[in-house]
């Protein structure tokens, strides 16, 4: 099924002339996104937080499904959270690691996860090892083979970095990681939305994602999958009444599901609006939208590589709607800007997002022009030609 593009570009609120290439920064809403939000805070508006709350709850149950479809797990290894960084803490941090443990990650690794990596081997005397690449770029599976030994205790792994199109074999990992029985998270923040997530497939114990990024949901809005399988073995690093029971007055008993990683307090608003971001894609079809934004970042990629002086930086043997470049003559930061004159929307990512890897290939500031199934080929071309401009000085 291909891409109606005509109500696709419907959907959309932008004005006239926009380009927005920063769908892995924060994307467009569709309109009906944006309406549900609408609908709800005007409820609350009319009645009250928990009136609201109490009428609309068969909906907001209904978004625990609605992730549940989309990465194919059951409604109660589903938490809602704020952001994916929240998911993701909530997951890494109840893992009960102890000194000479091992985590083992890839070298795109985001600098949050990386940072709560080290926080760890502080604290707990915990080693992180780095997965070293293909030649391809892609995590190398028979290095992470020959990695394995009885202390690793977690292979954590990013999806699709921040800084660029690579696109890690998660299935792959995740088969070794079930083979040896060792914990397997993913950040899947920059691909849920643009690539189908099947955690069955995947073999991961836990997933955690945005809603404002390819899903075009509110910002503030994110979830964890956590699998049965291990629940029980997870402490969550905090807990309030939402997530636990407090049965005596020394003793509380945990959620049995994973909404022991939520908080009571939630912008009820957001978490709506996720559940119609997902259900709008879930219409629309990830793998169209894969296709689509495929088509249209390889396009992007062949133009930019064509301009003298522009260097590409995009690695992997699959890739997928973020495309990353720099010029040899014109700084990062200045060919945004000079794309935002033009109503171009990109932005701008360093060193520091992927500090390993950015040092590994030695990457300079480049631009992120990320691009969604709702972006035109005249868009494309428009961004193409305005590069060519700006790197010809
Ligand atoms: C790979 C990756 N993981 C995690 C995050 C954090 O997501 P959030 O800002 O929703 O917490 C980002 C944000 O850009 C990201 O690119």
């Amino acid at each position: 099924m291909s891409i109606d593009k005509q109500a696709m570009r419907a959907e959309l609120m932008a004005d006239a002339g926009y380009v927005h290439l920063n769908s892995a920064g924060a994307s467009l809403m569709p309109r009906c996104v944006l309406q549900t939000q609408l609908d709800y805070l005007q409820l609350e508006a009319r009645v009250g937080g928990y009136e609201a709350e109490r009428q609309q709850q068969q909906r907001l149950d209904a978004v625990y499904d609605s992730v549940a479809r989309l990465i194919n797990c059951q409604a109660s290894e589903v938490a809602l959270v704020e952001n994916a960084t929240v998911g993701w803490m909530m997951a890494f941090y109840a893992i009960p690691f102890e000194a000479g443990d091992r985590i083992l990650t890839v070298e795109a690794e985001y600098a949050s996860n990386y940072l709560a990596y080290l926080q760890i081997a502080r604290q707990k005397g915990v080693i992180v090892d780095t997965i070293p690449s293909t030649a391809d770029g892609e995590a190398s599976l028979d290095a992470l083979r020959g990695m394995i030994d009885e202390r690793v205790k977690l292979i954590s792994v990013t999806h699709i970095p921040t800084n660029g199109g690579l696109v890690n074999p998660i299935e792959e990992i995740g088969a070794i990681a079930r083979e040896h029985g060792i914990l397997y998270l993913v950040d899947a923040c920059q691909s849920a939305g643009q690539l189908p997530l099947d955690v069955a497939r995947i073999g991961c114990d836990m997933l955690s994602a945005t809603g404002r990024k390819y899903l075009r949901g509110p910002r503030g809005s994110g979830f964890l999958y956590v699998s049965k399988r291990i629940l029980d073995d997870l402490h969550p690093p905090m807990i309030d009444m939402l997530a636990a029971e407090w049965i005596e007055v020394d003793r509380y008993r945990l959620r049995p599901d994973a909404r022991r990683f939520e908080n009571w307090e939630n912008n009820y608003a957001a978490r709506l609006g996720l559940g119609r971001a997902i259900d709008y894609a879930l219409e629309t079809g990830i793998d169209s939208i894969s296709a689509e934004v495929l088509r249209l970042a390889d396009q992007l990629r062949e133009g930019l590589a064509e301009i003298p002086g522009v260097t590409v930086y995009d690695i992997g043997r699959h890739r997928c709607g973020i495309v990353t470049f720099a010029s040899n003559s014109v700084a990062a930061v200045e060919i945004e800007s000079r794309l935002r004159e033009n109503d171009v929307h990109v932005s701008v990512t360093t060193p520091a997002g992927t500090l390993i890897d950015a040092t590994r290939r030695q990457l300079p500031e480049m631009v992120r022009a990320s691009v969604h199934c709702f972006n035109q080929q005249s868009e494309i071309e428009r961004c193409l030609g305005l590069v060519r401009e700006i790197a010809a000085g």
